[in-house]
């Protein structure tokens, strides 16, 4: 089971050891991954272990990721069928097999930008109608960091999360949520913030509607990135940061035996400012 301690275990890695994974870690892994078909909000996809010796016997270049990555053979990488809600779902997905991993001590760092696509489009038999929005090497994580994981910790800080005040709302965006650090809310909210997002920029902006028993889930844009990617035709990685927040928001509140469903509303809020959007909402 996925818990709170692979949410506070998980971090990128990206320097491995170029050792093979065992056979019984990989066979408890794709297990897992045979379990995930579809997302919450019902995108299909598919994750799958690549493994560099499998794919070399099939003649397949190995598989790259421009230096960023060091010493991994494997990568975990997934397909999701073009729809509304593909980007969350994959996200919400993919961290779940990110998290898994990490529960079998297996290192993971989310890559959104740079990879060869037409390698993965071909190690993953990719589909007309299927994307490849992000994939991440997986393997025994090497003690030292390599060097574009010191530039990352220095220039994006890393480890370093926004408080909760500046992240979660009560109600309304104009009041701030206090909650008792023993509620299942705080809980899951806290797992929100610990979640990995593309350049560390956490756009995740929640409000917490007590009476209804609503959480509302918005995307604070970086200023003029929706332009840049649609300009350029890349795929939206602040949407993959809200699949992944989907996915910690609800690890959290279920170990603290709270369930619920995702949902979008006609009007989660009266005010919204113009750079966030809202997303959808998990009904408790
Ligand atoms: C959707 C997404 C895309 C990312 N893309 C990259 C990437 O291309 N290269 C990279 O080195 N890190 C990438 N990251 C990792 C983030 O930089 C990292 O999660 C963030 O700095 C927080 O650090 P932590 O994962 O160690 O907690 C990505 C993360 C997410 C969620």
């Amino acid at each position: 089971m996925i818990t709170s301690q692979a949410i506070e275990k998980r971090i990128s890695v990206r320097n491995f050891l170029k050792k093979e994974l065992d056979q019984e870690t990989k066979a408890d892994l794709k297990l897992f991954l045979k379990t995930i078909q579809q997302g919450p909000l019902g995108s299909s996809l598919r994750l799958e272990l690549l493994e560099s010796d499998i794919l070399k016997d099939n003649g397949l270049k190995k598989l790259g990721t421009y230096g960023t990555i060091t010493g991994t053979r494997d990568f975990l990488a997934g397909a999701v069928k073009q729809s509304q809600f593909d980007l969350e779902d994959f996200g919400y997905a993919m961290e779940k097999a990110i998290l898994y991993a990490t529960t079998l001590d297996l290192g993971t760092c989310w890559i959104g930008a740079n990879f060869n696509k037409t390698q993965f489009t071909q190690a993953l038999v990719l589909k007309d109608n299927e994307i490849i929005p992000a994939i991440t090497p997986i393997g025994l994580p090497a003690v030292r960091k390599n060097w574009f994981d010191l530039l990352v910790h220095i220039s994006a800080k890393s480890r370093n999360r926004k408080e909760m005040k500046e992240l979660f709302f009560d109600t309304t965006f104009e009041k701030e949520l206090i909650l008792p650090k023993n509620d299942p809310g705080y809980h899951g909210l806290n797992m929100v913030r610990l979640a990995p997002s593309a350049v560390n920029l956490q756009p995740w902006r929640i409000i917490w509607n007590k009476q209804a028993k609503i959480f509302h889930l918005f995307l604070e844009r970086k200023k003029g990135y929706k332009k840049t990617i649609e300009m350029m035709g890349k795929v939206d990685l602040q949407r993959i940061d809200m699949g992944i927040a989907m996915a910690h928001l609800e690890v959290g509140l279920n170990e603290k035996g709270v369930t619920g469903k995702w949902k979008k509303v006609e009007s989660p809020v009266e005010k919204i400012s113009e750079e966030r959007e809202y997303i959808i909402s998990y009904f408790i």
